[in-house]
């Protein structure tokens, strides 16, 4: 299994194709406009303390996983511990899911690049106007599908080109570009008049407004944009090499996530008070609406307001590409390596499959608006569904698996690349995946069922 598998090959890859898959709209869309609605500073601190106490030993524990087997993630718990199987189907089951809901904001994101590029985004006045272009958009029918579907096949085409010539080689190239169109983005939005009035905004807890929900939204945030509790890591890790050192590997996607993060909020918010979006006295509105609505009204009242439009929007593509492919990836290679498929037909079905998925999810924002369950629409449901309960679950999961069952000789070899590398952190990382990780975990479980409201 090990001799004819596809493996990444340097050292940066590996980071690079991670930092894919944990920088998407997670990052760039969704912590911003939760961070300013939950204290700023304040969710900020609580958010880097989640990525440490939670996310970095659970990403090291799922590559070890992934490495150690070297296969996706259902073959991998199987080939581990037969009976813990269910954890790679939990993750199968959550990737289709996510990427349901996922190709359908992502087609948001080409939609208003294409109206950047044609110049039609600065066309509108007022934020009334924006947020009536958007609520358009999704009631017609066939648009937003279409956009979704054009990322599906976007995906398809890098997935089919395989793991190096494909997912490596394009991570390779975008990462990079992500980075400079963020720091391109992030210091024209400081140069603006008044952009001192987002960054304190955006960095000056305030502690008035942490609640205990505050704690778990950092917590959801924190495993969501790591893309951890999928087993999306494992199916990544198991085509590291033998010489990737997993716990560097780990510490420095989450420090680009989180990097990431921080940048968006420094693009967003100088510039939407620069610009009198927002004002001292009025609090930002958050969601979708920050990205589609507040922010090309932010755009249109810059000089040059379609180029920056454009940028920021290529940014957002980028982003959300490298995190589709390695969803869809997931998919992929459980078809292929679970019902011996060829990797072109399993990439095929995850297409097809999503094409119908991301369609139902898309419409159900529109046309289908009256179709609920428990008075959730379909892609709000698949939202709920994944964030509030499979992630959580797939992360408890492989804590109790990888901190209480495995073997310690495996994940001793995982960590020192089989006694080449020193493994001092291993009992606290085996502390944390007892003790601290599961407890943590199992209360976010609960309180996304309402026990504690
Ligand atoms: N982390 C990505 C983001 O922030 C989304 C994502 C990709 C993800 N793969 C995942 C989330 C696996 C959870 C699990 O946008």
């Amino acid at each position: 299994m090990e001799q004819n598998r596809a493996k990444f090959g340097g050292k940066l890859s590996a980071v690079l194709v991670a930092a894919g898959s944990a920088v998407g709209l997670g990052n760039i869309w969704r912590f911003p406009s939760v961070a300013g609605d939950n204290g700023g500073g304040a969710f900020l601190v609580l958010y880097i303390l989640c990525v440490v106490v939670l996310g970095l030993p659970l990403m090291i524990a799922e590559f070890s996983v992934g490495r150690a087997t070297h296969q996706a993630s259902v073959g991998a718990y199987r080939t581990l511990n037969r009976r813990w199987t269910f954890v790679g189907y939990n993750g199968v089951l959550a990737a289709f899911l996510i990427l349901g809901f996922y190709y359908v904001v992502s087609g948001w994101t080409l939609e208003y690049l294409f109206q950047s590029v044609s110049g039609t985004i600065t066309q509108a006045s007022t934020p009334e106007a924006y947020s009536k272009i958007f609520e358009n958009f999704h009631l017609d029918p066939w648009r937003p599908v279409i956009c979704a579907w054009i990322f599906a096949l976007m995906t398809h085409a890098v997935i089919a080109l395989g793991v190096q010539k494909g997912i490596e080689r394009i991570s390779n190239i975008l990462m990079p570009l992500l980075f400079v169109m963020m720091l391109i983005l992030a210091i024209h939005s400081l140069w603006m008049p008044n952009s001192w009035d987002g960054v304190k905004f955006f960095f000056m807890p305030d502690f008035s407004k942490v609640t205990a929900q505050t704690v778990l939204m950092a917590l959801g945030q924190a495993f969501f944009s790591l893309s951890i509790g999928l087993g999306c890591m494992v199916t990544y890790a198991s085509y590291f090499n033998r010489e990737t050192n997993l716990r560097h590997t780990a510490l420095n996607v989450s420090l680009l996530g989180t990097l990431v993060a921080l940048l968006a909020g420094l693009i967003i918010f100088p510039a939407a008070y620069s610009v009198g979006i927002f004002t001292p006295d009025t609090s930002p509105t958050a969601g979708p609406a920050l990205i589609f609505i507040t922010l090309p009204a932010i755009f249109n009242s810059m000089p040059l307001g379609s180029l920056w439009a454009a940028i920021f929007f290529l940014l957002l593509v980028v982003a959300a590409l490298t995190s589709t492919i390695s969803l869809h990836e997931v998919i992929t290679a459980y078809l292929h390596e679970e019902w011996h498929l060829s990797r072109k037909w399993s990439n095929a079905l995850t297409t097809a499959s999503m094409l119908v998925t991301s369609a139902v999810a898309s419409l159900s924002l529109g046309v289908w608006n009256h179709w609920r369950i428990c008075g959730l629409t379909i892609f709000d449901t698949m939202d709920y569904l994944t964030a509030n309960i499979l992630l959580p679950l797939g992360g408890f999961f492989t804590c109790i698996f990888v901190g209480w069952l495995l073997d310690k000789k495996v994940l001793r070899n995982e960590l020192s690349n089989e006694g080449k590398l020193s493994c001092h952190i291993l009992p606290l990382l085996v502390f944390l995946l007892r003790w601290v990780c599961p407890v943590i975990l199992a209360i976010i479980f609960l309180d996304s069922l309402g026990l504690f409201r």
